[in-house]
């Protein structure tokens, strides 16, 4: 089986210093129900920009936030991930979306005696807006987290902590409500959050999984009320469908959310004897579980991981 041939896409056709105007057009909570954090699915009208029908699901864009810093400095540049297939929310590419977690927390210094709240800047002011506002906007950015040009050809492992859910929704969009029909090949999406109400876009991956038999929702919640905290790496371990999945040659893997959240899905790949299938592992190397996080060990072609 050669390795997937990726779609060559437009990339920087808005620099961060010159961003282009997108207008609010939609803003609402993805979560399952009320939590500690808040997410937002973000609507952006990108029509008339170059950004209009030039961006991709899994790719990223920018958000410049208006306003400047502590420093007097414009603030800078902030990416998102693409929440949307490649036709956008309107089906015409006019429309982008993406997944936004307000960034909520208490100031983290070396001084005990500092210790005030911070709000991140951009992703309050996007969840703050209404709808019609302006957004400077950039991209699109990124030419390997994406689709294979031959969607039928493959089978997906899709894995996501928090809102590294959002390339996923488009790609699962981009996969079965293609117009010229759904792909027909197996596809696994799993995600792991802290609680419950914390699961995004919940309703539409249930109602797929109900709609497609290729199609399988998986859900791994840390910080359950009872019973045991489980990491989305979990899922993919105990599952023996999708390590039977991940066995088949044809079978491509991402990996979207925190750094870290890989190590426990590439000791798997090793313990599998499948590891060369996904990752480059060097010569020099030892085969040890302990070294996939020695960050020598990198993706290879059927793997596509962007973590953070
Ligand atoms: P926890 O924070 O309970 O340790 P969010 O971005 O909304 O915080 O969600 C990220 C999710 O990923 C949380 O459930 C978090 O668990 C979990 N997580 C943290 N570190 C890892 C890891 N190394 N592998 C897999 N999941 C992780």
């Amino acid at each position: 089986m050669p390795d997937p041939t990726l779609p060559d896409v437009q990339m920087n056709l808005v620099r961060p210093k010159e961003p282009v105007i997108g207008r609010l057009v939609g803003s609402e909570s993805c979560m399952k129900g009320r939590s500690a954090s808040f997410v937002r699915h973000v609507d952006i009208d990108v029509s008339g920009t170059p950004l209009e029908g030039n961006f991709r699901a899994g790719q990223a864009f920018g958000v410049v936030p208006p306003g400047c810093t502590a420093q007097g400095k414009p603030h800078s540049v902030r990416l998102y991930s693409i929440a949307s297939p490649s036709w956008g929310e309107d089906g015409e590419g006019k429309v982008l979306s993406t997944t936004v977690k307000r960034v909520i927390d208490e100031r983290d210094t070396d001084d005990a005696q500092v210790h005030d709240l911070f709000l991140g800047v951009c992703s309050n002011w996007l969840c703050d807006i209404a709808l019609d506002a302006e957004v400077p906007v950039t991209g699109p950015s990124g030419k390997r987290f994406l689709l294979p040009e031959r969607p039928n050809d493959h089978n997906y492992v899709f894995v996501a902590t928090g809102t590294g859910i959002a390339p996923f929704r488009g790609m699962v969009k981009e996969l079965l409500e293609h117009p010229d029909g759904p792909c027909t090949s197996q596809i696994h999406l799993a995600l792991g959050v802290p609680y419950g109400t914390d699961l995004m876009y919940d309703d539409l991956f249930t109602t797929l999984a109900q709609s497609h038999d290729n199609f399988h929702y998986h859900t791994a919640i840390s910080r359950p009320e009872t019973g045991k905290r489980r990491y989305v790496d979990r899922v993919i371990v105990e599952s023996e469908a999708i390590t039977a999945l991940l066995a088949n040659e044809r079978t491509l893997l991402y990996i979207c959310g925190l750094k870290g959240m890989e190590d426990g899905i590439y000791r798997h790949l090793l313990e599998q004897g499948i590891v060369d299938q996904y990752l480059n592992w060097p010569d020099d190397i030892p085969r040890e579980p302990s070294n996939v996080s020695e960050r020598k060990v990198r993706a290879g072609a059927r793997c596509m991981v962007e973590v953070y």
